[in-house]
């Protein structure tokens, strides 16, 4: 046992287990997401601001988690929050069209040259569950390849052998899913290029690949040299789609997301996350002769009540211009931010003799404790995640909050100012000094 009931830490956190033993009455395990139960038990939120999070007894954290990646421009964005107030005021929901939608689309298609037309959805899970039904009904071919540890949501299509909460609790195929669904997801180790040539020698009903660009649900994994050119190589060879899932890396990794970065033009986008820094929206988006074959006009059926409503859309709309508006700064000072605060804490774990490994990419790194490079789903759960629990519970008890999981990211956001990193250091030195014990 790390920590638990009887020290004080957790003392501080009375009201929090207060609320939870209150809510696992009424909420099954107490949350409204796998991802958020810890034990004893979670911090329970009552505000946030820029770079904080304060729970219920009172306690800020350094929020670094930063709604799992969606909160790049940090909490309540003056931008954003003032968007979200004037379209208050003209109504929550049409059920109609707005030039919102308009707008909003023609701004990612400008970020994202690839998505030459854009529906707009409410969350990645339906980003991507879209991108495939369309990549099935473009090709008339049956099958997916996804990678082992890719997370691109949680309905059946996807949920096979996927990272985040799926990884962190062992669930390789849900209870409840069809195996008749699952059978039609094939998994491919991520950056092996040699098994995917040859799953799709065999394999010649594939419909699409589907992949992370950048690997944000195993911690942190990179693409190797080639892997992503690999795979558009071989979807083109194939009549196969290729789908990148930038639910995670879109508008975080650069304006045009990573296949900005690696230069890859995939033909179907997911975004989700960044799109709204907070405000339930996503989008699927891809070539015109793919995405035409929507629904009405296509026979590719997709459609949601709150699909576009002008809340998210004017967050989304205010997030995409303080982006844009911001870039020269956003982007290379994160990057410069987070690669330094990953230095130091290789630092100070090398110092302290702890085997470990640290990935990062653009503002999102995350620390595995093992001696091996981390580069799929066999060495980052070959990390040690007991130590990384006593990571986690030293982290908050020092006032830094990340996703607690080993098979999750940390987030930088623009908010982070010079002194939160410090602090963060801070916190990681005395977190770490308890993983060595
Ligand atoms: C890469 C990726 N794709 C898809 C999803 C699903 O998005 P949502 O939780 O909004 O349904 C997530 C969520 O974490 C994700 O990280």
């Amino acid at each position: 046992m790390d920590y638990n009931d009887n020290l004080p830490f957790w003392e501080c956190m009375s009201n929090s287990k207060e609320l939870f033993s209150r809510a696992k009455k009424v909420i099954p395990s107490g949350i409204n997401s796998p991802v958020r139960y810890y034990t004893p038990y979670p911090f329970f939120v009552t505000r946030a601001q820029g770079s904080s999070l304060w729970d219920a007894d009172g306690n800020r954290y350094l929020d670094f988690c930063n709604g799992y990646g969606a909160l790049l421009l940090g909490h309540r964005r003056k931008e954003i929050v003032s968007s979200v107030a004037s379209q208050l005021k003209k109504g929550t929901l049409y059920c109609a069209p707005t030039e919102l939608e308009v707008e909003l689309s023609e701004l990612v298609s400008k970020n994202f040259p690839s998505m030459k037309k854009i529906r707009l959805v409410n969350t990645g899970s339906e980003a991507t569950m879209t991108a495939i039904r369309l990549a099935r009904g473009h090709t008339k071919k049956k099958k997916i390849i996804k990678f082992e540890g890719c997370y691109h949501g949680a309905h059946d299509y996807v949920l096979v052998k996927a990272g985040s909460g799926a990884a962190h609790n062992g669930i390789s195929v849900s209870d409840g899913g069809l195996d008749e669904v699952s059978k039609n997801t094939l998994v491919v180790q991520y950056n092996n290029s040699e098994e995917l040539a040859s799953v799709m020698e065999k394999e010649r009903d594939v419909a699409a690949v589907i992949v992370e660009p950048v690997l944000a649900n195993m911690g942190l994994v990179l693409p190797e040299k080639n892997f992503l050119r690999n795979l558009r190589k071989l979807t083109l060879e194939n009549d196969s789609l290729l789908i990148f899932d930038e639910v995670v890396t879109g508008f975080r990794m650069s304006l045009g997301g990573a296949q900005e970065c690696y230069s890859i033009k995939p033909d179907i986008t997911a975004l989700g996350k960044a799109l709204g820094n907070g405000f339930a929206i996503a989008a699927v988006g891809g070539k015109r002769d793919v995405m035409d074959m929507l629904s009405p006009e296509g026979k590719v059926y997709q459609a949601s009540t709150y699909a576009g409503n002008p809340v998210s859309v004017s967050a989304a709309v205010a997030s995409v211009k303080t982006m844009n508006k911001n870039k020269n700064k956003l982007y290379p000072s994160l990057e410069k931010a987070c690669r330094s605060l990953a230095s130091s804490l290789g630092d100070l774990a090398s110092d302290m003799g702890i085997p470990h490994q640290i990935n990062h990419a653009s503002s999102m790194f995350q620390m595995f404790f093992t001696d091996k490079r981390v580069v799929d789903y066999t060495t980052a759960k070959a990390a040690d995640a007991a130590k990384f629990k006593k990571l986690f519970n030293g982290l908050l008890k020092n006032g830094i909050f990340v996703a607690p999981s080993q098979f999750e990211t940390v987030f930088l956001s623009f908010a982070h100012t010079d002194e939160d990193l410090k602090k963060a250091i801070d916190a990681y030195e005395k977190a770490l000094k308890t993983v060595k014990r």
